[in-house]
């Protein structure tokens, strides 16, 4: 899909969550829409979820599409511990030279995992999505992302995460 391609079907996305996070406060139920969007939006995704922070650098696994994720990352770990460790977007074209990487899925080559942040800037989840074609995400994947994850942030009150990392 070429970059046009891309960023109109991101602003469909966004369309579409906003209409349908419209007032509502609750993250589980909104974290499991985005990842119902998203999948059902972007062919090329073969997961999509989040991992929530659960207790200080320690994320769990919460509403996914996909098959079977890790039920525990720590930061440490993976690229998901890095997106929440740094609280910054990580775009991996190659698995397989990101070191630590964890293969949940033995058929992932490619792989983005965004930070999502509270309304009080806490860190309380990241976004994570894997593809079995390598360099499947690329930096319109990530304003697409990123701007999906603002939307978010409405839905994820203050007392979701309270062992959130830190403000953003
Ligand atoms: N690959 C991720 C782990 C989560 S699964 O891909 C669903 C990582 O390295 O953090």
């Amino acid at each position: 899909m070429d970059k046009h391609g891309k960023q109109e079907l991101y602003r469909e996305i966004s369309a579409e969550m906003s209409a349908v996070l419209a007032g509502l406060e609750d993250p589980i139920a909104a974290m499991a829409t985005c990842a119902c969007i998203l999948k059902e939006r972007l062919a090329y995704a073969s997961w999509v979820g989040f991992y929530r922070v659960v207790a200080p650098g320690l994320l769990r696994v919460g509403p996914y599409q996909g098959p079977l994720g890790c039920l525990e990352i720590a930061f440490d770990r993976g690229v998901c511990g890095a997106a929440a460790r740094e609280q910054a977007t990580q775009l991996v074209p190659d698995v397989h030279a990101f070191p630590g990487h964890i293969a949940c899925d033995a058929a992932a080559r490619s792989e983005i995992v965004v930070p999502i942040f509270a309304p009080d800037g806490a860190l309380v989840a990241v976004l994570d999505l894997d593809a079995h074609t390598p360099a499947a995400f690329d930096t319109t994947d990530q304003e697409g992302l990123e701007r999906v994850a603002e939307l978010l942030r409405p839905a994820l009150h203050e007392n979701f995460a309270p062992l959130g990392a830190g403000a953003h």
